[in-house]
């Protein structure tokens, strides 16, 4: 922990959630709590809700919860750090720099030096552009039909024939070489030294959702090798977990995403009005920028090339998108490579033509994989069939399936029936798909039964902070230990004792947590979904039911381990002990 605990929650409690949420979201009252439209998904109801009492906010769509520092961490990307600062900025309290652990404020001074020295060779090399010298960098981009407006939006710039200036420029600014050389914008080099290696190229710089610049694409102009020099991954660089133009597209608001391949196509569309586009980061799509896109989208469209391994790219990303509960369309873009040349010859509308014509992704996978066959001939058109009955047996819902098998055998003039059983002597040699569990964290859940004991803790946490008064019935059964979850079992450690003294203070135990992914996880132990029940009975049986379930796995959880660990023993023979007692006892909730 970089603050000490009590700051951080003075912090939290002078920022009042309802406040600071309103400042994003149109927040209406409804009784004691407020609701909006989520910003964190799209969506036309409001299931966003922000509970003042309690200081926190949940998403009954998308699950996004927590509260007034993870808001700020999800909503500006900021890292707790970040949002320490900018909340007690807001309600000026001072921090006192000498609580930062050594180790962290290293840390932290590093990252902050890195992206200093980003910004500053972002600006040098948007000074640069803008010079006699550069003039040739302006030209090409001018040839590219960009206008002035839409280089200074993006910061582009121009890298000069000697690699050597920027080096002395970023000397200039105080900044030591090695640490020039960790920020990606240069090499140590036998002959000149520290130098750097974009040099002749026209430069994008790359920046995070806070329009931070983290690294850079250069691109050659005309047609040296390689065409584009990107950053190296670097501490404030990752590759993985950003995507360009994310900082416009974000709030673009459109109903969907376009994901292109390109720097040059992103501009292009966002010069013809498209905001809603962005590109991966000169590497292959992947599942993190999936998830990252599904916090503001449930449609993405792929605008990638038209040509071979743009079409494997676009099959690659279908998939993963898929595994990230996204719907992916493909946008296409013949008789043009990519976007940038469609949009320059045929203009905006024409490509929101292409927009609202956009190929279902299953169907252009179908399409896809035609043309490896003869549909002339018999063999080769029996094989396509059945290669399409196995990705039919892709869905898991029986619904849709039937529904795309349907669509597919018209469009291919299959009889349905043919397909069906074609579908069904697949399904028996692979077996049809299982729904694809998607946890809202990281961590990846092994197994359906692994997923109900999570839920069943996460519903006792959720009873304990909804009914505190509960807890003294049933502390003499229940111990943070029967979290078997370990990091539920963290939780449980901070609230039990705060349900002893009868205060309890969910909000601030999320802040306890470092990572955000725990802070998001947490956070859902105090919003678990319960039960919608009418009568007393009910309740009461639901929450028995839910208690004896916890203390059953964890019974099971320690008998497993007897002899591997010597807490189990004591922890089974409790276990056994507290089942046989809490069988015989009624709970009343009141
Ligand atoms: P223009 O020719 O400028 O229109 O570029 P493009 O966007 O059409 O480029 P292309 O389809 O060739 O590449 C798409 C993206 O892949 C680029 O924006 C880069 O991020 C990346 N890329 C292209 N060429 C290279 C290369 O030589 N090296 C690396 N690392 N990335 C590249
Ligand atoms: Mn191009």
């Amino acid at each position: 922990m970089y603050y000490p605990e009590e700051l951080v929650e003075e912090i939290r409690t002078k920022n009042d959630i309802v406040e600071v949420i309103s400042g994003y979201v149109k927040l209406t009252r409804k009784g004691s709590s407020y609701w909006g439209l989520c910003p964190f998904h799209n969506e036309k109801s409001p299931s966003f809700h922000v509970i003042g009492d309690r200081q926190m906010y949940h998403c009954f769509g998308c699950g996004a919860g927590g509260n007034v520092f993870t808001f700020l961490m999800n909503y500006e990307n900021y890292s707790f750090q970040e949002a320490i600062k900018v909340l007690a900025d807001r309600a000026g309290v001072s921090l006192p720099e000498v609580e930062y652990s050594e180790e962290m404020r290293r840390r932290e001074n590093r990252r902050a030096r890195l992206m200093e020295v980003n910004k500053e060779a972002a600006k040098f090399f948007y000074y640069q552009l803008r010079t006699p010298h550069g003039e040739i960098g302006y030209r090409y981009l001018k040839k590219r039909e960009l206008s002035d407006e839409t280089m200074k939006k993006f910061g582009l710039g121009y890298a000069g024939k000697n690699g050597g200036e920027l080096v002395g420029y970023l000397r200039s600014k105080g900044f030591e070489d090695d640490l020039i050389k960790e920020a990606g914008v240069a090499n140590f080099t036998e002959r000149s030294g520290l130098i750097s290696q974009f040099w002749n190229r026209v430069m994008f710089p790359i920046q995070d959702i806070n329009h931070k610049v983290i690294g850079f694409g250069g691109r050659v102009m005309g047609d040296g090798e390689p065409k584009y020099l990107n950053s190296p991954e670097t501490p404030v660089f990752d590759k993985r977990r950003n995507l360009y133009g994310l900082n416009f597209a974000r709030t673009a608001r459109a109903g969907n995403m376009i994901l292109c391949e390109g720097y040059m196509d992103v501009i292009a569309m966002h010069q013809a009005g498209f905001t809603q586009a962005v590109a991966s980061l000169g590497t292959a799509f992947t599942a993190e920028q999936a998830n990252i896109l599904h916090r503001y989208t449930d449609n993405v469209l792929l605008a990638y090339d038209s040509d071979g391994p743009g079409v494997k790219a676009a099959l690659r990303g279908i998939g993963i998108l898929r595994e990230a509960g996204l719907t992916g369309k493909v946008i296409n873009m013949q008789p043009y490579k990519d976007p940038d040349e469609f949009i320059k010859n045929l203009g905006r509308e024409a490509f929101q033509k292409r927009i609202d014509e956009a190929e279902n992704s299953f169907f252009f996978e179908i399409r896809m994989l035609e043309r490896d066959y003869d549909l002339k001939d018999p063999d080769s058109k029996t094989r396509f069939h059945r290669e399409i009955a196995k990705k039919l047996c892709g869905f898991s819902e029986a619904v849709e399936r039937e529904n795309y098998l349907r669509a597919i055998a018209e469009k291919y003039h299959i009889v349905s029936e043919d397909l069906r059983r074609l579908v069904n002597s697949a399904a028996a040699q692979t077996g049809l798909a299982r729904p694809v569990v998607r946890p809202k964290s990281g961590v990846q859940s092994k197994s359906s039964a692994q997923d109900n004991e999570k839920r069943n803790q996460r519903l006792l946490i959720t009873w304990l902070v909804d009914m505190p008064s509960l807890y003294g019935k049933v502390s003499r059964y229940l111990s943070p230990r029967d979290f078997t979850e370990e990091l539920y079992r963290k939780a449980a450690e901070r609230l039990f004792p705060e349900l002893e003294k009868g205060k309890v203070n969910p909000a601030g135990i999320i802040s306890m947590f470092e990572e955000e992914e725990e802070q998001r996880e947490v956070s859902s132990l105090f919003h678990a979904g319960l039960p919608q029940l009418n009568t007393e009975a009910e309740k009461e049986k639901a929450f028995k039911d839910i208690l004896m379930a916890v203390k059953k796995s964890s019974y099971e959880f320690y008998t497993s381990r007897l002899g591997s660990d010597v807490e189990a023993l004591k922890q089974a023979i409790d276990g056994k002990k507290a089942l046989e007692e809490l069988a015989k006892t009624h709970i009343s909730l009141n």
